[in-house]
C-alpha cells in the first residue's frame, strides 16, 4: 500500500474555519470531491488538530488550494499549531468570507463550503462539504504532497490527543440551506 500512497502526491490544502471570533486552519492532504449529484468535497481532519476542534462546533470551511511557490504556507499552517497560542492568520493576508471563514487571499483557487456531515473515519474525521463560493487565486501550478518532503506536523498522528466529539453526524439539510448558495460555485 504504501508503494500507491508514494505515488499518489495528493494536493496539499489549507483549510480554515472559525468560530465566533476564533479562527483555525492547518494544511489537509487527504481530501476529494466525493459526488457530483450534489456537488461534495471531502476533507479530513485529524481530532489531534486545533482546527478540528473549531471546525467540529463550526459551520463550513474555506479550501484552498496552494500554488507550487507556496511551501511556505505549509510551515505556517502544517508544521505550527494554534495549540501552542500562535496566530497563523497574523502573518497572511485573509479576508473573512461569506459564511464567515478565513479566505486567503494568496492560493491557486479556493471555496467556502458547508459542513454536510461530519464522518467518523478512524484516526480522521470526515467533513462533506457543500460547495457555497470560490474563485480563482493568483498563484499558478499545485503544491503535491512529496514522499520525501521533510515535514514537521504541528500535531503528529501519534499524541493521541482527547478532542470533543460531540457535535451531530449530520447537519439538518434546512440549516445546512441557510447559506445563499450558487451551487456549483462559479468558476
Ligand atoms: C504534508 C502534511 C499533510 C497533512 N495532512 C493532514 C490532513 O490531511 N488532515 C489533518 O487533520 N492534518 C494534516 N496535517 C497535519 C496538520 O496540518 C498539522 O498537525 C498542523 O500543525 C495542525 O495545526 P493546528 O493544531 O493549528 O490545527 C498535515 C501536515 C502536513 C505537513
Amino acid at each position: 500500500m504504501q508503494v500507491f500512497l508514494n505515488r499518489l502526491r495528493p494536493p496539499l490544502l489549507v483549510v480554515t474555519t472559525a468560530l465566533g471570533e476564533e479562527r483555525s486552519g492547518c494544511i489537509v492532504g487527504f481530501s476529494a470531491q466525493c459526488s457530483t449529484d450534489p456537488l461534495r468535497y471531502l476533507v479530513c481532519l485529524s481530532p489531534e488538530n486545533h482546527t478540528f476542534a473549531v471546525a467540529h462546533r463550526a459551520e463550513a470551511l474555506g479550501v484552498h488550494l496552494l500554488g507550487e511557490d507556496q511551501r511556505d504556507l505549509v510551515a505556517i499552517f502544517g508544521e505550527e499549531t494554534s495549540d501552542q497560542r500562535v496566530d497563523k492568520f497574523a502573518t497572511v493576508s485573509w479576508r473573512r468570507g461569506e459564511t464567515g471563514v478565513p479566505v486567503l487571499a494568496d492560493c491557486a483557487a479556493w471555496f467556502e463550503g458547508a459542513i454536510a456531515a461530519q464522518i467518523d473515519l478512524g484516526d480522521h474525521v470526515g467533513f462533506v462539504l457543500r460547495p457555497v463560493v470560490g474563485g480563482p487565486g493568483d498563484h499558478s501550478g499545485v503544491l503535491r504532497f512529496d514522499p520525501d518532503g521533510d515535514y514537521q506536523p504541528g500535531h503528529p498522528l501519534a499524541e493521541g490527543i482527547e478532542r470533543r466529539r460531540d457535535a451531530p453526524d449530520r447537519v439538518d439539510e434546512a440549516e445546512l440551506e441557510s447559506f445563499p448558495a450558487s451551487d456549483p460555485p462559479a468558476y
